[in-house]
């Protein structure tokens, strides 16, 4: 039997509702067909945004969402996307699959994107080919509210009144395809650009963010910091990361979505585990430049990134979801909650249709993926304060290098006095005995619900709820104990009243 320690008077941060965020761009079918499909579709629609993707979403409490890219932001040009849409610019998608952009989702259909689902905003300004010029006026059209050029061509669009922007991007991956940069080059870009995002309404600042590592890059990370912290507070407000798991360590086969074996499935979750250390790594150096830990770590872009599905557009990125896809997601989320003094949002990549989707659609057909599932249970944690918690675990695996511990948890307090507890078991053979122990603490009622199943398990547009959660009630409860039993391959939450 594995101990599940809690300690509910031990409060270690407030979980973000933004730890559980999303990630949108103008690649493969993500915005278009996933999300957007024109008020004059067949497909049910509000302002163009399709009612049952919008419905989903908000059935997991999409906190943020961030867009236009990815590598797709430092190629856009805001001013083509606003207007009469008969009248906006078409471009080709280079970095995406070379089809045709017609910028018919732009600005405004995003604010009302972020409208409909009731969330934040997040939006990535372009530098690798962007002026300042071009991004401080994206930012005075969005959000100022009284006579300037900007503020009178938004109004001229039909939109009278400003919107919120809550986080801004100076950039994305400017080490890549933002521009190709050292990070002294681009840290000096960020010094000039982030002057001209300007906090028009001094009340709400805008939550600026600059372009951070990818993956194991330590030394941009110091770099970036040590060109641009002379300055004082409000000057950079987060710092991104971006890791993607994927299950060979080979960008040209990177494995497939549906076929993978035993050996497979261990290697992909011990690479997603890998999140750990850089959030650790990272951390320490961000700890050294800001030891108040004033700027949040942004993992803007992460989740799994497999060979595409056979027959689609390479430049699609369209991937299947299966059990596998629900435990990268438990053990993401539990990592975060755990980093939650640090890491202060996170983007899942891609909302719908793109890399690990929370939604797939075929045409007029929907499907919600195993990942779905993941956050709907995960979403209690949200606005959460994190307490204490430890459990045991043991190594398990099928080959020596690729070992991971069987159990993964976080645990939270939510504002009405209830306790979350989500939980992973990474094992594919053994179902775990649990003994949860809540220090100096009745615990009056338990329930949980369950996401479990095979590994290769997903859900299909001809068979779309194989994988669904169901509740859980093998729970024994006896004083400040808890036990059950959590099976193979699964993801757990219990609502526990104390
Ligand atoms: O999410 C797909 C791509 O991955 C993004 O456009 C880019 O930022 C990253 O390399």
């Amino acid at each position: 039997m594995a101990k599940l320690y809690v300690n509910p008077h031990v409060k270690k941060g407030h979980i973000n509702p933004e730890l559980q965020g999303h990630f949108s761009e103008h690649l493969g079918r993500c915005i278009y067909e996933g999300i957007y499909v024109g008020e004059d579709s067949d497909i049910p629609n509000v302002n163009g945004m399709r009612t049952d993707v919008v419905e989903a979403l908000k059935e997991i409490r999409v906190p943020v969402l961030r867009w236009p890219g990815g590598c797709f932001a430092d190629e856009y040009h805001w001013k083509d996307g606003i207007g009469p849409k008969e009248s906006r610019k078409k471009m080709i998608n280079t970095h995406w699959g070379g089809v045709v952009e017609d910028n018919s989702f732009g600005t405004h259909e995003f604010m009302e994107l972020c409208r409909q689902l009731g969330c934040k905003t997040y939006v990535n300004g372009n530098v690798g080919s962007g002026t300042v010029q071009e991004m401080s006026e994206w930012v005075e059209y969005m959000t100022f509210e009284g006579v300037s050029p900007m503020a009178d061509l938004r109004k001229a669009n039909g939109h009278e009144a400003s919107w919120g922007v809550d986080y801004f991007g100076v950039g994305n991956e400017n080490w890549g395809c933002g521009g190709n940069m050292r990070p002294e080059y681009y840290g000096d870009l960020y010094r000039r650009y982030q002057t001209y995002v300007r906090n028009y309404n001094s009340g709400k600042p805008i939550y600026k963010i600059a372009c951070g590592a990818n993956a194991g890059d330590y030394h941009w990370t110091d770099k970036v910091l040590e060109t641009t912290f002379d300055h004082g507070n409000g000057f950079m407000n987060g710092m991104s990361l971006h890791y993607y798991t994927l299950p060979t360590n080979n960008w040209g086969k990177k494995g497939s979505a549906l076929e993978f074996d035993e050996k497979e499935w261990y290697r992909t979750l011990k690479a997603t585990l890998k999140m750990e250390e850089l959030i650790k790594v990272h951390g320490s150096i961000m700890d050294q430049y800001d030891p108040d830990r004033r700027i949040g770590m942004i993992i803007d872009e992460w989740g799994t990134w497999y060979d595409v599905e056979p027959g689609t557009n390479p430049g699609f990125l369209y991937q299947q979801n299966t059990m596998r896809d629900a435990l990268v997601a438990g053990i993401n989320l539990n990592l975060f909650n755990k980093h939650c003094d640090r890491v202060k949002m996170a983007n899942i990549a891609q909302m719908v249709n793109v890399l690990q989707s929370v939604i797939l659609t075929d045409g007029e057909r929907m499907l919600k993926t195993p990942t779905w599932h993941t956050f709907h249970m995960y979403q209690h944690h949200q606005d959460g304060e994190l307490v204490e918690s430890s459990v045991e675990t043991k190594q398990i695996g099928l080959e020596e290098d690729y070992q991971v511990p069987d159990l993964t948890e976080s645990v939270s307090l939510d504002k009405n006095g209830r306790l979350h507890v989500t939980m992973t078991n990474l094992s594919l053979t053994e179902d775990r005995e649990i003994q949860g122990i809540f220090a100096d603490t009745t615990v009056k009622n338990v329930k949980g619900e369950i996401l479990t199943g095979k590994m290769q398990d997903h859900n299909t547009f001809e068979k779309a709820d194989v994988v669904h959660s169901e509740a859980f009630s093998a729970l024994g409860v006896n004083g400040g104990k808890v036990t059950f039993t959590i099976p193979a391959c699964s993801v757990l939450h219990l609502e526990v009243e104390v």
